[in-house]
């Protein structure tokens, strides 16, 4: 039986972000990168951060992934404090960052070497997520043979190959023209919907955060905390086209908008 609500909500986040701030020292100078945040996330959720540059996304991000701690607060991801690097989740960065002198499928089975991870299953894996992604045909490309989109796909099946519960994108397309972007937008949405991964995405454009998400997260200006939570109340399927034509989606761009305005005509 739960005995109290707080203890409930706890119980059902995936990841829980407590009044955290962020300070960074060093001997030319203080920033405060992130104060008072609190965000819960519940487990399969799919949730946007937007904010202006500097405000402190990609460090909110590294406290989930263990790879900063907060200066106050706490973070717990699937239950337990985050102390250190985690290995139950996956990352992706803006540029893919693959290795030039492996194969597609061989920079994939990376993330398997370095978990140690059983190599038939991780094959096995690795090529359901090469189809998965539209990559079949290039799994033995290196990264110079492929497009920008593709190097991203390559980085987002290293990231799923160990099955993560949580999936952590920084600003993942970028550096991809519009008509790629918006691709990679329908595809992780269906990737998102297939294996049910709680993803936190970090983005610059507010159509990108409104098509994919369940909730964005409006940060202020830095020293960042969160502004408004959003929720986007469109259906789970996602058509491109209509998703745009929707008055919720210019309900919700336009809130956003109006929030990062304000946040930029205030400094
Ligand atoms: N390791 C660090 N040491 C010192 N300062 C840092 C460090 N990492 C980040 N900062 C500072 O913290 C603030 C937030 O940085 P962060 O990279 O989180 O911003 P961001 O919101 O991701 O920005 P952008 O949208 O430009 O990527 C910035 O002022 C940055 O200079
Ligand atoms: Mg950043």
């Amino acid at each position: 039986m739960r005995m109290s609500a707080p203890a409930a909500v706890q119980m059902d986040s995936t990841v829980d972000i407590q009044d955290v701030a962020v300070r960074f020292r060093s001997r030319k100078r203080d920033v405060t990168a992130l104060r008072e945040v609190s965000l819960s996330v519940r487990s399969g959720e799919f949730v946007a951060i937007v904010g202006p540059s500097g405000c402190g996304k990609s460090t909110l991000l590294k406290l989930v992934s263990g790879l900063l701690r907060p200066s106050t607060g706490q973070v717990r991801l699937l239950g337990t404090e985050v102390r250190g690097p985690r290995r139950d989740i996956g990352y992706v960065f803006q540029r893919a960052a693959l290795l030039d002198w492996r194969t597609a499928r061989k920079n994939i089975l990376l993330q398997a070497e370095m978990r140690a991870m059983p190599s038939a299953a991780a094959r096995e894996r690795a090529d359901e997520l090469i189809a998965m992604t539209g990559l079949t045909g290039f799994e033995d490309a290196y990264p110079h043979e492929l497009s920008g989109g593709m190097q991203q796909r390559v980085a987002l099946c290293r990231a799923l190959l160990h099955r993560p519960p949580v999936l952590l994108m920084d600003e993942p397309f970028g550096a991809l023209d519009a008509l790629t972007r918006e691709q990679m937008n329908v595809e992780l949405r269906r990737i998102w919907r297939e294996t049910g991964t709680t993803v936190l995405l970090v983005t610059h454009s507010i159509p990108e955060a409104v098509y994919l998400a369940d909730q964005v997260v409006v940060m202020t200006p830095r020293p960042g905390t969160v502004d408004e939570l959003i929720p986007v109340d469109l259906p789970a399927e996602r058509d491109y086209g209509r998703t745009m034509a929707e008055p919720e989606f210019a309900r919700v761009t336009g809130r956003i908008r109006d929030l990062l305005g304000a946040a930029t005509s205030a400094e």
